[in-house]
This record gives C-alpha cells, sequence and structure tokens, in this order.
C-alpha cells in the first residue's frame, strides 16, 4: 500500500488523523504504519464502532438452566465412555488445539504465558508440561495427535523460538503447527482510531473466539482434515490441570452426536468470575459473569440450590465439520466491547497514559460457537481434578495455586496407588511433588506402575 491510497481510504473512513506525524517517520516506520492500515477491514470497523455507541446490554432477557451430565450421573457411564474416546483416539481422530495468544496482562511476566515455569520440583513451563501431556496420551494409544497453537502477533516468535530451543520438548515438529490471530485496532470514544506511537495504532488481539477464524485461515482445518482428524480438543495455556485430550470427554461428545462440547465445574460461590452454560433464549450457550444481573448470579432453585451453577472452564471439543461450518459463509462471532484504559500519543505527539478509561478494545469469545450449534454436551468434571488457572502474579489463580493445586493432585494419585504422603497440619503435602505425564498421565496410569514408585522423600519427582 502506498500514502496516496493509504491517504484516500482513510478519508473514506474519516480516520486520516493517524497520518498526522507521517513526515515525521522514519521509511521503516513509515512502512509499519501503512502495513498496519494494510491490515485493518474498515467495513468491520465501521460495524464495530457501531456497537461502542450502543447501550450497554447487559443482562440476556431470558436465562434459564441447561442440562449438564452430573458427577453423580458419571459413575455408572465413564468407563464406556471412556473406550469409546479411546477408539477415537487410536484411530487418530482427535487433534488438539492451544490458545495462547492472550496477552497475559494480569499476570505480568514479560513474554508468553506459556513459557511461565509452573511445575512444583522441576519448575517445567506451561507449554512443557502440556507438551508432555501429549506425548503420553499419544505413547497410551498409539497414535498421533497434531497439536496446533495459536498465538498472536506479539508473541508469535517467541513462542516458535522456544519450542525451537527446546527441541519441541520430544514432540515430531512436522506434528506442530503454530498460526498467529488477528489484530483489531481501538477506537477512542468518538470512534477514531488510536495512535500508540506516531508511526503505530494501538491493536490487540481479537480474543479467543477469533481462534475459530486463525484455524480456518492458517489452513489448520484443512490440515486436520487430510490427516483425518474429526475432533478438535480446545484449551488454554493456563489451566495446569487440563486433561488434555480427556478419552472420557471425547467419548461422552461422541455419544451425544455433539458438534461441540464443554467441562463445567460447580462455582465455588455465586459471585465467582466464570462464565455459566444456561439457555439463553432456546439455544445453549455461555453467559459471562460480567453480563450476569445481581439476581441472576444469585438465583436459587426451589430446593436451595444456585441456579447457574455450572461455570464453563473453557475446554471445549470441536467437530472439524463444524469449523468449516462455522467459517464457509464468513466469520460470524458477535464482537464484544470492552472499555478500557488506553495509552496513546495525543496531537502533539506527547505520550500519555490516562487515568480513565478512554477507548474500547473489541474482542470475541469462543463459546459464543455454542450458540450456532445443533447440539452441545455439557460434562461436570471435578474442580480439583481439572480446573487451575494460572492469571495472577500473586494471590489467587497465581502461581502459588496453580504449584498447591499440582502438589495436591499427584498426592492423591499417590495415595491411590497405596504410596504415604507426608502432609503438613493443614493438610497440604509437607514438601513438593510432581510426577512428569510421561510416568503417568492420571491415577490409572500411576496405578500401572505401581511398583516403580519409590516411596516419599521431599522434593519428590518421579519420570
Ligand atoms: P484470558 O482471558 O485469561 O486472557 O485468556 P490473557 O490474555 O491470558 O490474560 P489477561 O486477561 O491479559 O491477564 C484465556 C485464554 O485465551 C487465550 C489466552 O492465551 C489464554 O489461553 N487468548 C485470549 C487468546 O488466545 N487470544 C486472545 O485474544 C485472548
Amino acid at each position: 500500500m502506498h500514502y496516496q491510497e493509504a491517504l484516500a481510504l482513510l478519508k473514506a473512513y474519516h480516520q486520516e488523523h493517524i497520518l498526522r506525524f507521517w513526515r515525521e517517520l522514519s521509511e521503516t516506520e513509515k512502512a509499519h504504519l501503512l502495513g498496519q492500515i494494510a491490515q485493518i477491514d474498515f467495513d468491520n470497523l465501521e460495524k464495530l464502532i457501531a456497537l461502542t455507541a450502543k447501550k450497554d446490554e447487559s443482562a440476556p432477557a431470558e436465562m434459564t438452566e441447561a442440562p449438564v451430565i452430573r458427577l453423580e450421573e458419571r459413575i455408572s457411564r465413564d468407563e464406556k465412555m471412556r473406550q469409546t474416546g479411546a477408539e477415537a483416539l487410536a484411530r487418530g481422530e482427535v487433534a488438539v488445539f492451544l490458545v495462547a495468544g492472550g496477552q497475559g496482562s494480569r499476570l505480568g511476566f514479560e513474554g508468553p504465558k506459556g513459557i511461565f515455569p509452573v511445575t512444583p520440583v522441576k519448575n517445567k513451563s506451561l507449554f512443557q508440561l502440556h507438551a508432555e501431556k501429549i506425548r503420553a496420551r499419544a505413547t497410551r494409544y498409539g497414535c498421533v495427535i497434531p497439536w496446533y497453537i495459536m498465538t498472536s502477533q506479539s508473541n508469535h516468535d517467541d513462542t516458535i523460538r522456544f519450542f525451537r530451543e527446546n527441541r519441541f520438548f520430544g514432540l515430531n515438529p512436522t506434528d506442530v503447527m503454530f498460526f498467529r490471530q488477528e489484530m483489531l485496532p481501538s477506537v477512542d470514544a468518538k470512534g477514531k482510531l488510536i495512535l500508540a506511537e506516531k508511526h503505530a495504532l494501538f491493536m490487540s488481539p481479537n480474543g479467543h473466539g477469533g481462534s475459530l477464524k486463525a484455524l480456518w485461515d492458517s489452513g489448520a482445518v484443512a490440515d486436520m482434515k487430510r490427516r483425518g482428524i474429526k475432533y478438535m480438543f480446545y484449551f488454554q495455556v493456563d489451566n495446569v490441570l487440563t486433561k488434555i485430550g480427556d478419552p472420557e470427554f471425547i467419548g461422552y461428545h461422541i455419544d451425544a452426536g455433539a458438534e461441540m462440547s464443554n467441562k463445567v465445574v460447580h462455582k465455588a460461590y455465586p459471585e465467582e468470575k466464570m462464565g455459566v452454560i444456561c439457555k439463553i433464549g432456546d439455544r445453549l450457550g455461555v453467559v459471562e459473569y460480567s453480563d450476569m444481573s445481581d439476581e441472576q448470579m444469585h438465583a436459587t432453585t426451589e430446593g436451595g440450590a444456585l441456579k447457574y451453577w455450572a461455570g464453563s472452564i473453557a475446554i471445549h471439543i470441536i467437530n472439524v465439520s463444524f469449523l468449516e461450518r462455522e467459517n464457509d459463509h464468513g466469520f460470524r462471532l458477535p464482537y464484544h466491547v470492552a472499555h478500557k484504559q488506553i495509552p496513546y500519543v495525543d496531537e502533539r505527539g506527547n505520550r500519555v497514559t490516562p487515568v480513565e478509561k478512554n477507548g474500547f478494545k473489541f474482542e470475541t469469545f469462543v463459546f459464543d460457537a455454542l450458540q450456532h450449534t445443533e447440539r452441545i454436551l455439557s460434562l461436570e468434571v471435578e474442580r480439583a481434578e481439572e480446573f487451575s488457572a494460572l492469571k495472577n502474579g500473586s494471590g489467587v489463580d497465581s502461581p502459588a495455586t496453580a504449584r498447591r493445586d499440582l502438589n495436591l493432585l499427584y498426592a492423591r494419585w499417590l495415595e491411590q496407588a497405596g504410596i504415604g504422603v507426608p502432609r503438613d497440619e493443614q493438610g497440604l503435602p509437607a514438601g513438593n511433588i510432581e510426577i512428569s505425564p510421561l510416568f503417568a498421565d492420571e491415577a490409572e496410569a500411576l496405578l500401572l506402575n505401581k511398583e516403580r514408585i519409590p516411596s516419599v522423600t521431599y522434593p519428590y519427582y518421579l519420570e
């Protein structure tokens, strides 16, 4: 794109102010700005700007409870479902997909969140922990489990470098594919694009919902089809307890004939910041906690139980055929608007860090796709077994809680195998424990290796 071309385009959409500092820019800076302008879909931008003018449509009108397969119900069915899922894995029909394009701003860690060292004894990174789980699963079922990883502009190169430096943690590099999600520009209260630098627009990733588009645009869906993949296991980078490629979950999904499934846990308390699975009108979907009214948040059933208890933990199975349908007439997830403080350069070229919210970011949410499916399946799981997310630098959902929850998980596995675990007065393991997924990736696998397990002295590591 040339300057004249960009100017004409920007004028047509009343955004020419972003060329204000053109004469001051170096050749590289000019190229950078033109590159960003070329990336923007201005018709879509107009629609996004229109969204910022709408009044906040908070609580959805009709919210009712959604059917969920409860823990009690699972007891008699799990074994059969595991068999069904295991067969699909063994046939090579399952791929795993990690969304790792987020900015991880709450954690306050330089670099991709997946690089964060998290395991209790060996300090393995999130990426390594996930990679070893995938290797373990593939070995068990004698199959290839391709791994698709979505990054974003800001962490793509660092992510790939980390995998290369670590030789893909033993995975075959041809079975690991990286691609970037799209970035969207932000606008101010008047609907004007925001300059973060004289030569750069303020852009942010288009939300995890952007993954459905990026999977398509990058050729990942085509690659899955070539490999005969039917089911894609979707997970987030920061949940250290994710049972990646869980055969039981896959089995329930197949058995229900679902197009997209999700795992839920019982909310710990009504105000817990989790989206809940429910019926919205006549469709099943997830409503974000921020979109629920106080009344909805605390609503109870006749028996006094929490009505909207089913918190989504962002683990899904999505059919490859559904991914195709979701894209073949253009991307159709709705955009959500977030009012934020966005640093900018003012008309004189001074950098400003605002104290008030001054602009809007746009995002899509993957769970909105649930409303486009013909059939979904929701499965309740135990929080202690499957959900502990690394979000904050300290306090709740922090490195300390992630390590604690891993320690507790491994301690339970060992105890189930009949190995004593010394605990402190609070009931926590008295030291750090870690079991490599390559030794055992679930309690059952540990039972099989029972005779190879030494007694516990801290720090305790099994590989
Ligand atoms: P979060 O909503 O927790 O966001 O993402 P985050 O960026 O990791 O952290 P904060 O809010 O800035 O502190 C949940 C999952 O969705 C991915 C993240 O990488 C994480 O795995 N994600 C989020 C994307 O891949 N792209 C996005 O645009 C947003």
